[in-house]
């Protein structure tokens, strides 16, 4: 997988000409492509910002030699992001499997074109089948928001931390709720769920204009049908 992340990562840098603003996506697949673009934008001397959707897009970004700007000096003309579900006929995605999703919302549709890059194992027939719903939430609201969610039919967890006792926090100083649900209408239940007082931002993402899937034989491209 390693591989097919790679290989999609640069496919997408290939993507970004000079004088572009770059949404930097956050996650593992994302990281690289950040990687491939600073390559570039050194050895070609491209004229290239980044504005980052994450503390970790941000240090990969210093890391790598992408200048930073922020969104309110410039917009964004393309964003490349990871994802943790992708349906294939729709090309509605889960994110925030890292907890980023609420920044890589707002950068993700700002942009003039959003470009998700995935290897194939995120690929899904329908959202949710492997993976629930992120929901970024102010701690105040946690307990109300959870009843809510299961009001709404849902099965919501809070996401704890691996080393940290307790709950994680987002960059935005959160936490966040994992739901799972059937997720009949995607577009419908993305506004729903942040229509719940105390919601910040879930993860499904429902507009999206292109999705690059690294495979073993190269790298595919999906459009919506
Ligand atoms: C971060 O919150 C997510 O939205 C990531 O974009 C997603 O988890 C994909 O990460 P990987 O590329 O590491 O699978």
């Amino acid at each position: 997988m390693e591989n097919a992340k790679s290989l999609v990562a640069k496919e997408a840098a290939k993507l970004i000409e000079d004088g572009m603003v770059v949404g930097l996506g956050s996650g593992s697949t994302a990281g690289l492509f950040i990687m491939e673009l600073g390559k570039r934008i050194q050895e070609e001397e491209l004229t290239v910002f980044g504005v980052p959707t994450s503390f970790e897009a941000r240090m990969l970004a210093l890391q790598y030699g992408v200048p930073l700007v922020s969104l309110d000096e410039y917009d964004v003309d393309i964003a490349v992001d990871g994802a943790d579900e992708v349906e294939k006929d729709t090309l509605y995605l889960i994110k925030g499997g890292g907890g980023c999703h609420t920044q890589e919302k707002i950068v993700d549709y700002s942009a003039k074109e959003f470009v998700v890059i995935v290897d194939e194992s995120k690929l899904v027939n329908k959202l949710g089948e492997k993976y629930p719903i992120p929901v970024e939430v102010v701690p105040f609201a946690y307990s109300v928001v959870i009843k809510e969610l299961i009001n709404m039919g849902g099965n919501p967890t809070i996401r704890l931390g691996e080393r940290k006792r307790g709950p994680i926090i987002t960059d935005n100083g959160n936490m966040i709720i994992d739901v799972s649900m059937d997720i009949d209408n995607a577009e419908k239940l993305e506004k729903e769920l942040n229509s719940i007082p105390g919601v910040v931002e879930n993860g499904i993402f429902t507009k999206v204009d292109k999705v690059l899937v690294g495979t073993a034989k190269g790298v595919k491209t999906l459009k919506k049908k």
